[in-house]
């Protein structure tokens, strides 16, 4: 069998060969970073292994951990008093963890507020360790917005609140956080993860798992504040409690030496060449905007916008055509025009358009002048 990469081509004719792909995740990476992994991966500088072989107790594996680290406490500027955790098992393992640590043997109920197919995920996950109290769900309209905070059914107290800041399937992200009193706040950042400031102050835990917008899957980046590691419970397995994972500085076990080399790759280019979080966000914004004035020049008689305008995500655009029957070759055409990975999920049907960090401008410049040229033709 023939694999469809089992050729050899330059590495220029393959830097040619690549498209404008908008994935959800894994997603597009920076080109840079794709080509210093490419340049160092047979033996890492002054290392002379490939980072896929070195030990994760090396010297080197030292330098690396501890520079991803620095660099995102600068990029997110964290607290002194929050720990950084670099874990496997993507963030859905989280929903499990979360509870484990924070709701099982608590009297008191953790609070979710449901704007999306993650969240809910994580809800469910959460009812086998204590009682969820669901402060808001979107589901009744399709989850096409975020809730005002007045709108949150809030108990007087919470073991912590869950939220999702960007619900990737939907499209719908919220601007800042919601208010929830004392209770920690708990938030899954996957799919706008460094994509702008957040005041990490606000929260008691963050969460992302690294393959949209900070890296490849298999490494989830946990930021968790010491107030909130002291309430985790003891006695849990080793490899689910925050506590030893925190003790132990993220390598209670071998943690994903390449996902954490990469990581690093991507924040130093967030650094260095995007100019930091505020950038990011400006960026995400005049990206996004490209695809959004074209879903409202016509009034949503031709393409019909998911989300409602105040919470649409900055990240995943997602849409719809008001006539089905034209979906296929609209992915067709685009797919000619080097644009891949447009459709939505399977549970919202349409399409999703991603733009990470790493999506150029000009990508989504190409695709906004794709969806005007086939809404004139048709
Ligand atoms: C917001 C959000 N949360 C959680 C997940 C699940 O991540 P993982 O597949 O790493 O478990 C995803 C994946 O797409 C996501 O977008």
């Amino acid at each position: 069998m023939t694999l469809p990469f089992d050729r050899q081509p330059s590495a220029q004719q393959t830097r040619e060969k690549r498209v404008f792909n908008f994935s959800p995740g894994p997603a597009v990476l920076p080109l840079p970073v794709l080509e210093e992994i490419q340049r160092d991966l047979l033996a890492l500088p002054g290392a002379g292994s490939s980072v896929l072989e070195i030990s994760h107790r090396s010297p080197t594996f030292d330098a690396i951990l501890a520079e991803a680290e620095v660099n995102l406490r600068e990029l997110l500027a964290v607290p002194d008093d929050y720990r950084v955790l670099f874990l496997q098992g993507g963030a859905s393992l989280q929903f499990s963890m979360i509870p484990i640590n924070l709701l099982r043997s608590r009297d008191l109920p953790a609070s979710y507020i449901l704007t999306g197919s993650w969240g809910s995920k994580a809800a469910v996950e959460a009812r086998r360790e204590g009682e969820v109290h669901v402060a808001w769900d979107g589901k009744a309209d399709n989850f096409v917005r975020v809730p005002d905070d007045e709108e949150l059914d809030l108990p007087p107290a919470s073991a912590y609140v869950h939220y999702t800041s960007n619900e990737t399937i939907q499209g719908v992200q919220f601007r800042r956080p919601p208010a929830v009193g004392d209770a920690p706040l708990v938030c899954d950042v996957s799919s706008d993860f460094l994509s702008g400031p957040v005041d990490v102050r606000e929260f008691g835990l963050l969460y992302a798992c690294a393959q949209k917008n900070a890296g490849p899957s298999g490494v989830t980046v946990v930021v968790v504040s010491d107030q909130v590691l002291e309430r985790c419970g003891d006695e849990l397995h080793s490899m689910l409690s925050y506590r030893r994972h925190a003790e132990k500085g993220s390598r209670l076990n071998t943690p994903n030496v390449f996902g954490v080399y990469v990581f690093l790759l991507v924040t130093r280019w967030l650094r260095d060449e995007v100019g930091g979080l505020e950038a990011a966000a400006e960026r995400a914004a005049a990206k996004s905007a490209l695809i959004y004035d074209v879903l409202d020049q016509g009034g949503g008689e031709f393409f019909v916008a998911h989300a409602e305008r105040e919470c649409r995500s900055h990240m995943n655009v997602t849409f719809r055509l008001r006539r089905p029957e034209l979906e296929e070759a609209f992915v067709a055409g685009a797919a000619e025009r080097d644009l891949v990975s447009i459709k939505g999920h399977r549970s919202v049907g349409g399409f999703r358009i991603s733009a990470y960090n790493a999506m150029p401008a000009e990508g989504v410049e190409r695709l906004r002048d794709y969806m005007l040229e086939f809404r004139k033709a048709h």
